[in-house]
C-alpha cells in the first residue's frame, strides 16, 4: 500500500519522500507553458524505461503532436514503446466527456484489471468544463480517478488560468479529489522568466513544504533543484558530467550505465546553464541507481 513509485523528473522524488504512492491519482497545476505535458510524459517514460504498460489520455493535442514533442526532447525511444504497444494511447479530444467517462471508460478500464500501469491524463480541464453543474463535475471527476486508479498510477494535469488562484471552482474539484496536487508556477519577474514548483499535498505521505526552482531541458525533460549546492557558476560541462556520474555508477549493472551514458550523450552544454555540475550528478545517481 505504502509503496512509492518514482517520478522520473529529476530532482522530485526526494522531496516526495520517494515518490508518487503507487495506484493514486496526482494533479499536476500550471498555466501554459508551465511544463505540463513534459511532466506527463516524463511521468509515463520513466514507468516504460521500468518495463511498466503506459496509458496516455489526451484531450487536446493528438498523439503525433505529443510523440513529436517527445522526440523534440530527445526522447526518441517513445517511437519503440509505441510500436510495442506498451504506451496506448486515448485520444478523447472532442469528445463528449459525460458519455465517454460514464460508459466507455468502464470497459476501458475492465480490459486491464490487474494490470498496474501508468496513465496520463492531459490536460484534465475540459473534463470539469463537460457540465456547469459543480456537483456534476464532482462526481465525475471522482469516478473517473477512482476507475483509472484501479489500473495504475494517475498523473493528470490541469490548467491554471489567469493569476494563480488554487481556489477557483475549476481547479478546486480536481484538486480536492486527487491524492497529490503539485503547482508549477511560471511567471516573470522583473526581466526574468521564473519556473518553480510546489507540492501542496500528498495523502498519506511527509513531504517538502519548500518551493523548488525547476528547469526545463532537452534531453532532461523537468529538473527540480534543490539548491543545497553552492552555485560556483561555472558552466557545466558534459564530459565532465559524465565523468563524475559514472564513476559514481560504477557499480551499477550494465544496462543502467549504458542508459545514463545514452541519456547525457544527447546533452549539451549551452542548455545546461545555470545548472550546478555537483547537483545534476547526484540527481542522475539518485534516479538510475
Ligand atoms: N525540446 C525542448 N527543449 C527544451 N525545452 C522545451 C522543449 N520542449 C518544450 N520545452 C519547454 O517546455 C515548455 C512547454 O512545456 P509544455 O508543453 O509541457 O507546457 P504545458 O504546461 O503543457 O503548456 P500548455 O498548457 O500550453 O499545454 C516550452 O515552452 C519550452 O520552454
Ligand atoms: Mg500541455
Amino acid at each position: 500500500m505504502d509503496e512509492k513509485i518514482k517520478t522520473g523528473i529529476l530532482g522530485l522524488d526526494a522531496p516526495l519522500d520517494g515518490g508518487l504512492m503507487n495506484k493514486s491519482s496526482t494533479v499536476i497545476i500550471g498555466s501554459t507553458g508551465a511544463g505540463k505535458t513534459t511532466f506527463a510524459t516524463q511521468f509515463i517514460r520513466r514507468g516504460l524505461l521500468d518495463g511498466q504498460d503506459c496509458i496516455f489520455i489526451s484531450l487536446d493535442e493528438n498523439k503525433e503532436q505529443i510523440i513529436r514533442d517527445a522526440l523534440n526532447m530527445g526522447w526518441d525511444d517513445i517511437t519503440y514503446f509505441v510500436e510495442e504497444e506498451k504506451l496506448i494511447f486515448v485520444d478523447a479530444s472532442g469528445k463528449e466527456f459525460k458519455a465517454f467517462i460514464r460508459k466507455e471508460l468502464p470497459d476501458f478500464v475492465s480490459t486491464w484489471l490487474g494490470a498496474n500501469t501508468r496513465i496520463a491524463i492531459d490536460p484534465l480541464t475540459p473534463v470539469v468544463w463537460a457540465t456547469p453543474s459543480r456537483y456534476e463535475q464532482r462526481e465525475l471527476l471522482g469516478f473517473m480517478l477512482k476507475e483509472m486508479r484501479k489500473i495504475g498510477t494517475v498523473v493528470a494535469t490541469l490548467e491554471e488560468h489567469g493569476p494563480a488562484n488554487l481556489s477557483a471552482p475549476e481547479t478546486a474539484i480536481p484538486m480536492y479529489l486527487a491524492d497529490s496536487i503539485i503547482h508549477l508556477r511560471y511567471r516573470y519577474v522583473e526581466d526574468n522568466t521564473r519556473r518553480d514548483l510546489k507540492i501542496i499535498k500528498m495523502r498519506g505521505s511527509r513531504h517538502s513544504e519548500k518551493i523548488f526552482p525547476y528547469k526545463i531541458v532537452r534531453g532532461l525533460g523537468l529538473v527540480v533543484m534543490r539548491g543545497s549546492y553552492h552555485m560556483k557558476h561555472t558552466r557545466l560541462n558534459v564530459e565532465e558530467l559524465e565523468k563524475k556520474v559514472m564513476e559514481k555508477l560504477k557499480n551499477a549493472s550494465p544496462i543502467v550505465q549504458e542508459r545514463v551514458r545514452k541519456l547525457i550523450s544527447k546533452l549539451n552544454d549551452e542548455d545546461l546553464e545555470d545548472i550546478n555540475l555537483d547537483e545534476l550528478a547526484d540527481m542522475l545517481v539518485e534516479e538510475f541507481s
